[in-house]
């Protein structure tokens, strides 16, 4: 966790694609280098999302109850298209503003309260609960679910960070919660993106399962990434003290320095698992239709034949083509909002403690094979 680059550079020089075993077992193509796998991310005609095109003993996933698999992450072409329409409104226009605003104003409040005495965990005190803050802002749940997902949030996320308990929760134990929380957002008439969601339901253009499998997905999935993510902007753009009154100063600054955080500390190392429709010759490198390719993209982001001083961390670095939203049509819906939110949290933090320190070298990291973040972020805030 601490430098899984080092690792990664060895397999991305030995072979465009590496034959691995997955931590439960069954086997994948991992493909590292940078042009591979922004092709394959684009490349809808040869691969899938879609699990049942998994042939054979290949690594298919985390394997969800029938109601939860038409997620976007997991569906192809027109399906997929219906889909992405029906969930985007709180990521364009003036939904985007709206849900960038409320996080704005709460990252504000976040900090304004924090005590500046002694040092303060950054991914505890803002990171996670600006995280919570952004989900609901994107799908606002029923008072119930809300408290219950909060819950699902801290046992999940934060307990394992701040070593609360002994045994790690991890997502699939929890599947009985979620479920639960589902249901009642389903089921009780909701506002905002829940509301429309919950209407294309009742109208016929989503179904009953769609539309579990989209509120899973809005809430379960991208909670960590976004933890994580805030954790590598918060650590990076607070450490290197040379460019601080242009970040505190500049929205664009901002941006272009989370996007280099985001490169160099990619959250989401791997996409989604995506199956080969027909046989594929990945740089020489024979793939058969039905195995899985995991597409590094925390690789790809370091890959020297694509970024200059890869791991150099050049918070000017522009332009910066990275592959941590993804790219191609499943890319993150959530890009353009995901920088307002970043921004927002280092905006609000120089703006009340603009000489606030960060000691890079005490930074632990947490994960597994699939995403990346620190455990804490301690910084020193200062007037
Ligand atoms: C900065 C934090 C985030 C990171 C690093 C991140 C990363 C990603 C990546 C890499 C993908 C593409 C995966 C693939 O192609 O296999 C993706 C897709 C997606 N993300 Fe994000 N994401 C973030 C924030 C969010 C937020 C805040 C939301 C919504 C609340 C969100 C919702 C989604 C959805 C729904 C998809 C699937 C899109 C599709 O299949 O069409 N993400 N994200």
């Amino acid at each position: 966790m601490t430098n899984p680059h080092a690792g990664l550079a060895t397999l991305r020089e030995q072979s465009p694609a590496v034959r691995v075993r997955t931590p439960d077992g069954p086997p994948a193509w991992l493909v590292t280098r940078y042009a591979d796998v922004r092709d394959l991310l684009r490349d809808e005609t040869r691969l899938s999302v879609n699990p049942d095109h998994s042939a054979g003993e290949d690594y298919a996933g985390f394997e969800l109850p029938p109601q939860l698999r038409p997620h976007l992450l997991a569906v192809d072409a027109t399906q997929h298209d219906r889909l992405r329409e029906l969930i985007s409104s709180p990521f364009s226009g003036d939904g985007l503003h709206r849900t960038a605003e409320v996080v704005e104003e709460e990252a504000h409040r976040l900090v304004a309260a924090l005590a500046p005495e002694q040092p303060v965990d950054l991914v505890a005190e803002l990171a996670f609960p600006l995280a919570l803050t952004a989900v609901r802002a994107v799908l606002p749940l029923p008072d119930p679910a809300h408290q219950a997902f909060a819950e699902w949030a801290h046992d999940a996320l934060l307990a394992p960070r701040r070593h609360e308990n002994a045994v790690e929760v991890r997502a699939r134990d929890t599947l009985g919660r979620m479920a639960e929380i589902i249901q009642t957002a389903t089921t009780v008439p909701g506002d905002g993106l829940l509301g429309e969601l919950q209407a294309a339901c009742q109208h016929g253009r989503l179904s009953a399962h769609e539309l579990a499998a989209q509120v899973f997905y809005l809430l379960f999935v991208p909670t960590e990434p976004l933890v994580d993510a805030f954790g590598v902007v918060l650590l990076r753009l607070l450490t290197d003290t040379r460019h601080r009154a242009v970040l505190r100063e500049s929205p664009a600054a901002r941006h272009v320095a989370a996007a280099e955080a985001l490169r160099f500390d990619t959250p989401q190392g791997l996409a989604a698992p995506r199956f080969a429709l027909v046989d594929l010759d990945i740089a020489g490198v024979p793939v058969r239709a039905g195995q899985t390719l995991l597409l590094s993209l925390a690789a790809a982001n370091r890959d020297p034949r694509q970024f200059d001083h890869p791991d150099e961390l050049i918070l000017t670095r522009s332009p910066n083509p990275h592959l941590a939203l993804g790219r191609g049509d499943h890319n993150c819906p959530a890009t353009a909002l995901s920088y307002h939110l970043l921004s927002s949290s280092v905006a609000a933090v120089l703006r009340h403690y603009p000489s606030t320190t960060v000691a890079p070298g005490s930074t632990q990291w947490r994960g597994n094979f699939r995403h990346r973040g620190p455990a804490s972020v301690w910084a020193h805030l200062q007037p």
